[in-house]
């Protein structure tokens, strides 16, 4: 039985979805915060929940009372942890709730890794965790990296009290830094998915840094091969912590064409000088290490991914 937590969340229930189609027992739990769009969670539950393998909890991962107490005769082989409160952004807002969200909840499924004695625990990290570096691509050894947003601190450090819990009690502990997931079912409040609501209402875009940003954006099934190849890796270490990105960081102003492309319609942009805080201005992943450990190269360019985006949205819309 595998534990996924944020089940219904983007990530989560792509994975989810995955496992169920290779007949493995899903344990999902998620409070259904209302971060965005409930409705689209509750889309994505309904969808696992036709699944007779698929079970859910609505559970707040802060309490940990009642995590442990739902938890408590449940066989768990693998824990894999989704849940958090993503976003640099919100983080500069309001960096209290990020805090809880991601170091407080992330305390007690560490605690219920240990207590279950569970055989691995993968967790979300992000490529926020290095900051505003000057050294391309991102590497997973390097450790000059500073996070420059409360989003960033939170991820790094996960990993810090994950690699401590590997180290003490011997849990087998992988950190997925994830690079700008996307795809179909994916976040309204990521930058692919509100400028294309954007222009579905005919409203402007801002382009921040005039523009010049650049993402290492990588395809939503990519990330949940890494993911299901990482869980089933037979790992010497305690700790692993991996780049999970495409390797090639697109301009900003590329994404944009190719939603207006495939829309066919025209963006209005704004453009603007500012970074915003917390913000990095390029991200880049290296990917050799995953292609060592699990020999991954994700497949998926911006091009096709896009694609596929734009046809799920103009269908979630009802648009011809
Ligand atoms: N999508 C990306 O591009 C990206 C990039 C880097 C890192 N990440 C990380 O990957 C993970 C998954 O991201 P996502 O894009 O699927 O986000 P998401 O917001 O779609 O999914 C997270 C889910 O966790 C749930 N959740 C949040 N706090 C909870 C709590 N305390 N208890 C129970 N459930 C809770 C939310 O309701 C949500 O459904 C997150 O940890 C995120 O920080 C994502």
């Amino acid at each position: 039985m595998i534990l996924v937590t944020g089940c219904a969340g983007f990530i989560g229930f792509h994975l989810s979805i995955k496992l169920l189609k290779k007949n493995i027992k899903v344990i999902g739990i998620d409070s259904l915060n209302d971060y965005y769009s409930k409705k689209l969670k509750l889309k994505r539950l309904s969808i696992l929940k036709k699944n007779s393998n698929f079970y859910f909890s609505k559970i707040d991962l802060k309490n940990y009372y009642n995590l442990n107490s739902f938890l408590k005769k449940k066989k768990i082989d693998k824990i894999i942890h989704l849940a958090a409160q993503p976003g640099v952004r919100v983080s500069v807002k309001k960096p209290f709730n990020t805090l809880k969200q991601n170091i407080n909840a992330f305390i007690n499924i560490l605690e219920i890794a240990r207590s279950k004695k569970v055989k691995k625990f993968l967790y979300a990290s992000s490529s926020s965790i290095y900051g505003e570096t000057k050294i391309y691509p991102f590497n997973e050894d390097d450790k000059e990296n500073e996070p420059i947003s409360v989003y960033g601190s939170s991820k790094l450090t996960n990993e810090i009290l994950s690699s401590s819990y590997a180290r003490n009690f011997k849990i087998k502990c992988i950190g997925l830094r994830f690079f700008t997931v996307y795809g179909p079912l994916g976040r309204p409040d990521m930058a692919y998915y509100s400028f294309l609501d954007n222009l579905r209402k005919n409203k402007p875009i801002t382009v921040f840094n005039k523009g010049l940003m650049k993402r290492d954006f990588t395809y939503i099934d990519d990330v949940v091969t890494g993911i299901i190849n990482l869980m089933n890796l037979k790992l010497k270490e305690n700790h692993l912590v991996l780049n999970i990105g495409k390797g090639k960081s697109d301009n900003l102003m590329d994404l944009v064409n190719l939603l207006q492309n495939n829309y066919n319609k025209k963006f209005k942009i704004l453009y603007s000088k500012k970074i915003p805080i917390g913000d990095i201005k390029k991200t880049f992943s290296n990917t050799k290490k995953a292609k060592k450990f699990i020999n991954w190269k994700p497949k998926v360019n911006l091009k096709e991914g896009i694609k596929k985006f734009v046809d799920w949205y103009k269908i979630h819309h009802g648009i011809k």
